[in-house]
């Protein structure tokens, strides 16, 4: 999809609603000053725009959106929906939640309605219509941004009923509940739809720790897919009510990552364009913020919009470390790099009150533009007001893909053993550093995506294997694909049933292997992978004892009654090849599996050098960026292969990058 807008929007959420009028002009100068030209506005102003139920009053949002179109500054339009005025909660309790533990909320936070509430539905819908009425011919209205970061998790008696309707559509018969639940399994036994109940503390739920497991995996994940279906019908409602008055805009909503609770892909089905808040912790790897980056770009398989970042700290993680100096341009050139064709900030005024106020912005406390973050800002907005729209709609192009499945996360996180401590996006981030750190781009795909574009495709726990998946892959691979997968694999069918037949089910013609069993291995134990070559690396976490079925054997394990047994198998399948690695190896270990799996599947970095600097390649009419990051905080040489050209940012030739420096090469 091309690019919806002319140029990169640089601004963020803006909430002059918090403030006197006389700060609202400072604001537009210090926009000016910024480079600013986008805000997000009216993201939760609901309690504002609509005091009672039959009263709206859009005089305060008018007069923010007329001074902002008068300062020719893009603004990004969001519905209010997040959250729900008091007056409604009061009138209505159950346009509340009912949380996990079975608790009904009272009025408070946000992000706090029950999707199945026709009553939050009604108002929610006809708000988004009155406001696309009232502004959606506004030639500065450049994007709709519905409600905010929705996320899940209701257990009242209106879900409940939503979702035995949702059963009934997705099984037909209360037989076939009964079959994929696996319901003989402690005398579950449906014989009546409403004896169906919402899985959580009071019902089949195991009530402890901080997660939401249940007796019934089954049960738990059809109910996450109802959830994700319930919010998505939201996000839907309001579209369509924009869509009655405004036929062009682009509308999305933000994402947020790897975010559990809902299913991502199928989400993105029903957006114009992905927009996502980007929130890395101090301590976050930078392969994994571009993993995130990856896979949002993959949503759609088209440029994104970064709707939040924040311009130095947040308030909401345990250390809320400041950015340094320098780090917030490299992070905002890395989601660039990755397929963003915005950048925008929560937020751009720091609010003076509740639980945000410690939260960055790029106007601080100080009110003042004489601030390092309010300069390191106004540098960024000059540079890409430069770039102009070159960059937008750039490609992305990757001979590797991952595959993500929110199916899969919750099936593999719902299930009881065999180790506590095994966690999806970590599992599929190992193999994603191993790639970032050779400079080899990756696409994050959909289980149901088309993997004939890839020479390789990673499929780490694909625990889940769903109606089709083996078919396609043992195609990708029969074709000449390469294939790795391994432990905890092909184990389960989109019910949480086992596939019988011994694991990993209907994978393991494709491997050339049998798992006979899986051993779990606490923090605290280890073993050892032990390559033909001498080398020895470490892995744990879980080993598969393998029986091989045609495949050869890569490495054994070091250790245990297992001693000598394949531990990483390859495989020969039609034209391709398939690896299966049956525990979790360390780094080393991953790096070893998957240098031979590159050289074999000729998949190729984007530059020989080898170099610590982050490297990424967008392409658009035969224009390639070259957007070479420092990411490292300390000064690093160029690769070789970029000496003598230019920085388009800066105009200067191409050497040293200080820390957090970033260059753009145009060839
Ligand atoms: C989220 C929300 C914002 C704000 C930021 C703070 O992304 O969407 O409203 O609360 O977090 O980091
Ligand atoms: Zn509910």
């Amino acid at each position: 999809m091309k690019t919806p807008f002319s140029r990169i929007l640089y601004g963020g959420d803006y909430n002059p609603n918090q403030w006197p009028r006389e700060i609202w002009a400072e604001d537009m100068a210090l926009f000016k000053k910024a480079g600013i030209n986008s805000a997000t506005v009216n993201v939760f102003s609901w309690a504002k725009l609509q005091p009672d139920e039959n009263t709206y009053d859009f005089s305060e949002l008018d007069d923010i959106i007329a001074m902002l179109s008068e300062n020719g500054i893009d603004i990004v339009l969001a519905t209010a929906t997040g959250a729900m005025p008091a007056w409604m909660a009061k009138k209505y309790p159950e346009v509340t939640r009912v949380d996990f533990e079975g608790r009904r909320h009272k009025f408070g936070q946000r992000h706090n309605h029950c999707p199945n509430s026709l009553v939050w539905q009604k108002y929610a819908a006809r708000l988004a219509g009155e406001l696309a009425k009232r502004y959606g011919s506004n030639p500065h209205v450049v994007c709709w941004h519905i409600n905010n970061e929705y996320n899940t998790g209701c257990y009242c008696e209106n879900c409940e009923k939503a979702f035995r309707i949702w059963l009934r559509e997705k099984y037909g018969t209360l037989e076939a509940v009964n079959a994929a639940w696996n319901t003989e399994f402690w005398g579950h036994t449906f014989y009546d739809w409403d004896e169906i109940v919402a899985p959580n503390n009071l019902s089949d739920g195991m009530g402890f720790g901080f997660t939401r497991k249940t007796a019934f995996a089954g049960i738990s994940i059809d109910y996450d897919r109802f959830l994700s279906d319930s919010l998505l019908e939201n996000y839907k409602l309001e579209r369509d009510a924009i869509r009655a008055y405004d036929k062009e805009t682009p509308i999305t909503t933000n994402l947020m990552g790897t975010y559990n609770g809902l299913d991502y892909f199928k989400w993105a089905k029903e957006m114009d364009i992905v927009s996502w808040d980007n929130y890395p912790a101090y301590n976050t790897p930078w392969s994994f913020t571009a993993m995130r980056h990856d896979l949002m770009r993959g949503l759609k398989d088209a440029p994104f919009m970064l709707m939040e970042q924040t311009p130095s700290q947040q308030n909401w993680q345990p250390y809320n470390s400041l950015k340094k100096p320098g780090q917030m341009r490299a992070q905002s050139y890395q989601t660039v790099a990755h397929g963003a064709d915005t950048i925008q900030f929560f937020q751009l005024r720091r609010s003076k009150g509740a639980c945000e106020k410690f939260h960055g912005a790029v106007i601080a406390h100080s009110g003042s533009g004489d601030t390092r973050v309010f300069k390191e800002c106004s540098q960024l907005g000059e540079e890409l007001k430069k770039l102009g729209a070159e960059t937008l709609g750039a490609k992305n192009t990757a001979e590797v893909g991952i595959i993500f499945d929110w199916d899969n996360y919750w099936a593999l996180e719902y299930t009881s053993g065999p180790n506590v401590d095994l966690k999806y996006v970590d599992q599929i981030h190992q193999y994603y550093q191993y790639f970032y750190e050779h400079h080899i781009p990756v696409d994050m795909i959909p289980v149901d995506g088309d993997f004939s574009r890839y020479k390789a495709i990673c499929a780490p726990v694909l625990y889940m294997v769903k109606e089709g998946v083996a078919e396609a892959l043992e195609a990708f691979v029969e074709a000449g694909g390469t294939l790795i997968t391994g432990m905890m694999s092909g184990i389960v069918d989109q019910s949480d049933n086992v596939h019988l037949g011994g694991y990993p089910g209907p994978l393991r013609r494709l491997c050339g292997i049998w798992a006979e069993e899986i051993d779990a291995l606490a923090p605290e134990q280890s073993n050892t992978l032990r390559f033909p070559d001498g080398i020895e690396t470490q892995c744990k976490l879980l080993c598969d004892i393998i029986r091989p079925e045609g495949a050869e054997t890569l490495a054994v394990y070091g250790g245990d009654f297992y001693e000598g047994t394949p531990a990483v198998t390859k495989n020969s399948f039609g034209k391709g090849t398939v690896y299966y690695v049956g525990t979790q190896p360390d780094h080393d270990g991953i790096a070893k599996i998957l240098d031979a799996l590159t050289a074999g599947a000729d998949v190729k970095p984007l530059i020989p050098d080898e170099t610590e600097l982050e490297v990424d390649l967008r392409t658009i009419e035969g224009r390639e960026y070259w957007f070479i990051i420092n990411l490292t905080g300390t000064p690093k040489s160029a690769p070789e292969s970029f000496r003598g050209e230019t920085d388009i940012l800066t105009g200067e030739p191409v050497g040293e990058l200080q820390g957090f420096d970033t260059v753009i090469v145009r060839r």
